[in-house]
């Protein structure tokens, strides 16, 4: 085959007929299952301002400082969104979303875009969808949003899954934290990499999330975030494990856990499965409740959670879980001659009107190809007609799984066809 002229980005992928069936079954669990727990869709542009991402994520995330696909129009600097919890939060403040009154639920569906290297489990363009809680400080929500993750995977069967927990605290204990984080780190200081120098007067907690091998053994002896956490954080954190277990839902304590963006305060999470290979977050999430009023809106707790839809489809194929089926068409009308042919044309929409999924051949191809293009569709019947059909009313409608056919007028197939589909 020819080399191809032109090809996609590096790390952005086609998603292809063959593959969408899976996409749509997903998509439409997680809008079925949202609805369930009364979470709303909300979709965002694809782009947003750099410096509502910079402010909402931190200049010296992995994100920000090495991540982004930016670029500029005039003015005005852009960048691909790498994430959706700014951009909700931005949609939230700036359409004053509180005035709906009480907590808004939200979800989302979508591409995300972030410069990393690619290797498995990890794209530059990317699916997520997640849920953003805005306006709620209670626990409840917070489990509500972690039942909501966990629920999506057990009903598509991804079960063997652990849930890493941790509290990074409120600002008052993430500043004692930082200090000591400090004190432990300045008499290493030299042997830490450079990003991390650069992180440790500004905002040494990143260090923790550090993937640079030199910081591995500073990390491992790090003093926990769990010991500087004050009461409030304490028993906000105290309220979230009880009612996890009261759920049912297990997890596991990391008190390293502090995920890649600065917004976070109080829980954080994520979820891992040991089908992932290196990439092994499934999904990851936690509280954000200074992030609203650090891009401008009123001071207003909240919590939500993101997963990688790529992520989850390998996880699928480790476990043999197949999302999509098979490609099918309820009915496929073959026909011979001009007058069969536009006969057929004209009864397509009648079966689709009645629920049918229909097609016919659009090449002018002989009923031999069509009979085996009808197979190669999918086709769970074929109605064959020809000239003599035409004239006497009496189609052969032949069931293509059973080789059986019989003569039917169109109604009586119509009917039978409408209520196999009903
Ligand atoms: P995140 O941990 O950066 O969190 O991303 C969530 C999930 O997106 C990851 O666990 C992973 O499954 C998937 N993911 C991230 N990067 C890639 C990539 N390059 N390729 C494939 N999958 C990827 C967030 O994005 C936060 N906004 C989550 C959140 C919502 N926190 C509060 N609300």
């Amino acid at each position: 085959m020819a080399q191809p002229k032109y090809s996609t980005h590096l790390g952005m992928v086609d998603i292809l007929p063959d593959e969408i069936r899976k996409w749509q079954f997903l998509e439409n669990l997680i809008r079925e299952e949202a609805h369930k727990f009364n979470f709303e869709e909300i979709r965002t542009p694809i782009m947003e301002q750099t410096e509502l991402i910079v402010r909402g994520l931190g200049q010296l995330t992995d994100i920000v400082s090495k991540e982004i696909f930016a670029f500029s129009r005039g003015d005005d600097n852009y960048v691909l969104r790498p994430e959706l919890t700014a951009p909700v939060v931005r949609a939230y403040v700036e359409n004053h979303l509180d005035q709906r009154g009480g907590s808004q639920k939200l979800y989302y569906i979508g591409p995300m875009f972030r410069a990393e290297r690619p290797q498995k489990g990890r794209q530059r363009q990317f699916h997520q969808f997640g849920v953003e809680v805005i306006g709620s400080s209670d626990a409840v929500s917070d489990v509500e949003v972690i039942a909501f993750m966990i629920h999506i995977y057990h009903k598509i069967g991804i079960t063997n899954t652990t849930l890493k927990l941790n509290s990074i605290g409120d600002p008052d204990s993430r500043e004692a934290y930082k200090d000591a984080l400090r004190t432990y780190l300045k008499p290493n200081y030299e042997k830490l990499s450079e990003i991390s120098k650069k992180r440790f007067e500004k905002n040494p907690l990143r260090i923790l999330d550090s993937k640079e091998e030199e910081d591995q053994p500073l990390i491992e002896n790090a003093p926990l975030i769990t010991d500087y956490l004050n009461e409030e954080s304490v028993s906000h954190y105290s309220r979230v494990k009880e009612y996890l277990t009261d759920l049912g839902i297990s997890f596991e304590e990391d008190p390293y856990l502090v995920r890649g963006m600065d917004y976070y305060t109080q829980t954080a999470f994520e979820l891992i499965s040991p089908d992932l290979g290196a990439q092994d977050a499934l999904a990851g999430g936690g509280r954000y409740d200074l992030l609203i009023e650090e891009i401008g809106g009123q001071p207003t707790p909240a919590v939500g959670f993101a997963a990688g839809i790529e992520r989850l489809f390998i996880a699928c194929e480790e476990l043999g879980i197949d999302l999509g089926g098979e490609k099918e068409v309820d009915v496929y009308i073959v026909t011979l001659g001009d007058h069969a042919r536009r006969w057929g044309l004209k009864q397509l929409p009648k079966l689709r009107e009645k629920g049918v999924s229909a097609t016919m051949d659009y090449m002018g191809r002989s009923m031999k190809a069509q009979m085996k293009d009808a197979n190669r569709e999918n086709a769970r019947y074929a109605i064959i007609v020809g000239e003599n059909e035409l004239n006497e009313g009496k189609f052969t409608f032949r069931d293509m799984k059973e080789s059986k056919e019989e003569a039917l007028s169109f109604e009586e197939i119509s009917n039978l066809l409408a209520e196999q589909s009903a």
